[in-house]
């Protein structure tokens, strides 16, 4: 099956940027030659991550990064997204790790060498775990050392980079590692992940001072992920707590970007539960961005509870990826539609989507046309909010190749190229052709 979009499509224009996207944590391995980061302590722990695997080899992308160059360039690309670990280019006392920032300057160099534009995340859920130490994202100073990371991490790397964005999924950081205790480090409490989201947000403000100093020519923001919330029915129960769970799990970290506050949910919340916000933090948090950043995969059913706020309606009878995940592509149009409605977007590029399918690799052929149909849907599904006058700038794929995927380890495979772990073999599946061939059918 091939990929195919409207024949008019403005996605189909040269301009319409295309990517392939990565996170440190999950490809690179190389632990030996950076500091601990909260993703290894979180791994050493019974039962938190489900193949007990970790991130010590992954892909070994630390060693290899220079035939996965040659892998992204023959994809036909125009750029490359990936993160830079906090703990492989910082020491502890501040410092910079030459080795660990030698490794993102060759890697730099030689994606611009082949034409490929670099989007580098600064934050992809490494937190240092000296850091963390000292109370990680709960700590309000974890804030003002991620501004010091980002001076360093900019000075450092000059004009290599084409886009920089602060955070990776705050939401993924504060409410799955401080509240729901999936992520690491492994919190649970009410009481912990909105004072999480709201130094994370900070951090973002500060760091975006810093980029627009000392790196004001590349495009610098942020990436958010959204799980847009329906309702199980139309019943007004339902209805609030649909409205509930949207602005607590997506408009919570949007809106004070936009517009410097938080959802009037926060007013619904036990005081216990609330942010520690100081005066002038709100301002910080509004920073102009010069684009948004939006991961898409999947939406979520809601109905109302008599204990919690909102439940969650599991899927049923609904297509579903390797994940339990929906696939319901109309949500990624709304969602995008809606969001434009909501506040003034700077211009948007789509930084993650995506499916984990059960791959088989067979006589070196992945053949996963359930996930060439993933993206025919989505791509399609985007092509919509963009004629619906939604000014969408380009689209990552998640992801260039298999990889860890945090609590679920190596059993989940996103890639659209496969990786066999024991050999570090990369082989492009049938989607990653498919991919390509679409992007060199632009005009
Ligand atoms: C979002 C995250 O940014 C990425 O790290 C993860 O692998 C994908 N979603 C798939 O779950």
């Amino acid at each position: 099956m091939k990929i195919s979009l409207p024949q008019n499509s403005k996605m189909l224009r040269k301009e319409f940027l295309y990517g392939v996207a990565t996170a440190s944590f999950q490809i690179e391995g190389g632990i030996d030659s950076r500091l601990p980061c909260i993703w290894d302590t979180f791994c050493a722990k019974e039962g938190t991550v489900a193949d007990k695997s970790d991130g010590s080899v992954a892909c070994d992308h630390y060693n290899l990064w220079q035939q996965d160059i040659e892998l992204i360039e023959s994809l036909g690309v125009d750029a490359y997204r990936l993160s830079i670990s906090w703990p492989r280019v910082m020491n502890q006392d501040g410092s910079a790790n030459q080795t660990g920032l030698d490794f993102y300057i060759n890697l730099l160099d030689g994606l611009n060498a082949k034409g490929i534009k670099p989007f580098v995340t600064l934050y992809h859920w490494d937190l240092p775990q000296h850091l963390e130490d000292n109370g990680g994202w709960l700590n309000r100073e974890t804030a003002y050392k991620f501004a010091e990371y980002t001076e360093l991490v900019t000075k450092a790397l000059g004009r290599r980079v084409h886009s920089y964005a602060t955070f990776n999924e705050p939401f993924c950081s504060a409410y799955l590692g401080y509240e729901a205790g999936i992520h690491a480090p492994g919190l649970v409490g009410k009481e912990f992940g909105r004072k999480a989201a709201h130094h994370i947000l900070l951090a973002h403000g500060l760091a975006m001072d810093v980029l627009n100093k000392y790196s004001p020519d590349s495009m610098n923001g942020i990436v958010l992920n959204f799980t847009p919330a329906y309702p199980a029915t139309n019943s007004t129960e339902d209805l609030a707590a649909t409205k509930f769970a949207d602005d607590y799990n997506n408009q919570w970290y949007i809106k004070p970007l936009f517009d410097g506050c938080y959802p009037d949910t926060i007013n619904l919340l036990d005081e216990a539960h609330k942010p520690d916000i100081i005066d002038g933090d709100m301002d910080i948090i509004c920073k102009k961005i010069d684009f948004l950043g939006i991961n898409f995969y999947t939406r979520e059913v809601f109905k109302a509870d008599d204990v919690e706020p909102f439940v969650v309606v599991p899927p049923e009878h609904v297509p579903l990826t390797d994940m339990g995940w929906e696939i319901y592509p109309q949500a990624f149009t709304e969602l995008l539609t809606t969001l434009d409605d909501l506040y003034d977007l700077p211009p948007v590029y789509i930084t993650e989507n995506g499916c984990a399918m059960p791959d088989t690799i067979k006589d070196d052929v992945v053949d996963d046309q359930n996930r060439i149909a993933y993206y025919q849907q989505h791509l399609n599904a985007l092509n919509d909010a963009i004629e619906q006058g939604v000014d969408v700038k380009g689209y990552f794929a998640w992801s260039l190749m298999d990889n860890f995927e945090w609590a679920l380890g190596y059993s989940k495979r996103f890639g659209i190229v496969y990786v066999d772990y024991e050999t570090q073999q990369r082989t492009v599946k049938a989607s990653g052709k498919a991919y390509r061939e679409l992007l060199a059918k632009r005009t």
